[in-house]
């Protein structure tokens, strides 16, 4: 096996913790959004939990697909059963299996500056359809850190106490979404988890990925801002699964990132020390960032498995041995909620 697969089935390789929790979950599960940047490795894991653990369970796989055939194929290949719909399409929406566990990962974020009745329809209309279709469900709902406001470094990160506080359009939409889904919870009784994450960190995308390339094609590195919370793509997606067994009435909040806030002039040095380049740094830190508290669900799972270390050096591996891209950025730097 290459370093890169190797790297890669290490990724989609499920921990004791998640294998012990898919045996305590009833009911088959859908995935809604599976398409998507995250979608490959939050079922691939699941398939490998499931198996390991010795358990048949259905897993449905649902996205219009708009990529082509190509994320499909690949979670058919691994026992997903995808299913094609545009949720906004209320035939479609209410076709789909009702099943006991529901992870929501739809959203629209690229292009909603300009486009904001769709990316409100998206992130805040269509929520309401579906807790009401799977109102006899458990749905944990991907939301975003972007709904709290920047805040002052020196003041520390935003926790679930908190008062959320979204800056621009996709972000206020995206708080739209978690307070429609706390509504139904409240109203239908449906069990709900609100799972706020900042920054999955891939080998094909990311906050990492993207200071590592410019560190290794020697482009500038913008450190306005100055601070950000990671975490490793694998890690997250196992607490979004095992969040299934964290949803309430009313609905649970979770922000879901890694334990320190991270400075993007250290992340960037510490890429030029591992490719031995020279790093262009400009701009100046601003005093205030987007920042999470994740406490309450590392008190919930324990820490992510993956430090902040390993994940800089699976990156630069990745980068150094030309592994695929996806090409999208992540817009982290952005201060003004446009997207
Ligand atoms: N990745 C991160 O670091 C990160 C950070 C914070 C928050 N999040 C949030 O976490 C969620 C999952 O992340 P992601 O990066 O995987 O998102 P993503 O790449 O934007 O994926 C979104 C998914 O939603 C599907 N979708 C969109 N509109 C649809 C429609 N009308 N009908 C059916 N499917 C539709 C897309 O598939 P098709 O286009 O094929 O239909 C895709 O599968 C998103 O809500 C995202 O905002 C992600």
């Amino acid at each position: 096996m290459n370093l890169l697969d190797k790297i890669e089935t290490e990724m989609n390789t499920a921990s004791d913790a998640l294998v012990n929790d898919m045996k305590s979950l009833d009911g088959d599960i859908i995935i809604l959004g599976v398409s998507g940047k995250i979608g490959y490795n939050l079922s691939a894991l699941l398939m490998d939990a499931l198996k390991k653990a010795g358990i048949e369970k259905n897993v449905y796989g649902v996205a219009r697909f708009s990529d082509g055939n190509h994320s499909r194929d690949a979670l058919e290949a691994i026992g997903v059963q995808t299913l094609v719909a545009d949720f906004m399409n209320d035939a479609s929406l209410q076709s789909l299996p009702k099943v006991k566990n529901v992870i929501f990962m739809v959203g629209y974020k690229f292009g909603s500056t300009g486009n904001e009745s769709y990316t409100w329809a998206l992130n805040s209309y269509l929520p309401g359809r579906v807790a009401e279709v799977f109102k006899d469900s458990r749905i944990v709902v991907f939301s975003t850190g972007c709904v709290y406001p920047l805040v002052n470094v020196e003041a520390g990160a935003p926790s679930e106490e908190s008062m959320p506080e979204a800056i621009g359009e996709y972000a206020q939409s995206c708080l739209g979404r978690e307070r429609i889904f706390e509504h139904f919870s409240k109203t239908n009784q449906t069990p709900v988890a609100i799972y706020r994450l900042n920054y999955a960190i891939d080998v094909r995308y990311g906050v990492l990925v993207e200071l590592a390339r410019n560190v290794y094609e020697g482009k500038p590195v913008d450190v306005t801002m100055g601070q950000v919370n990671v975490i490793w793509q694998p890690d997250a997606s196992e607490m979004a699964l095992r969040s299934l067994l964290h949803t309430t009435v009313p609905a649970n909040v979770l922000n879901i990132t890694g334990p320190e806030t991270l400075s993007v002039r250290w992340l960037a040095d510490r890429f030029g020390a591992r490719f031995k380049k020279p790093v262009t740094i400009v701009g100046t830190e601003a005093p205030s960032a987007l920042l999470s508290n994740a406490s309450k669900s590392h008190e919930l799972f324990g820490y992510p498995k993956t430090s902040i270390r390993e994940m800089i050096e699976i990156v630069a591996t990745w980068i150094e041995h030309e592994g695929s891209q996806l090409d999208k950025p992540t817009h982290f730097q952005e201060r003004e909620g446009k997207y």
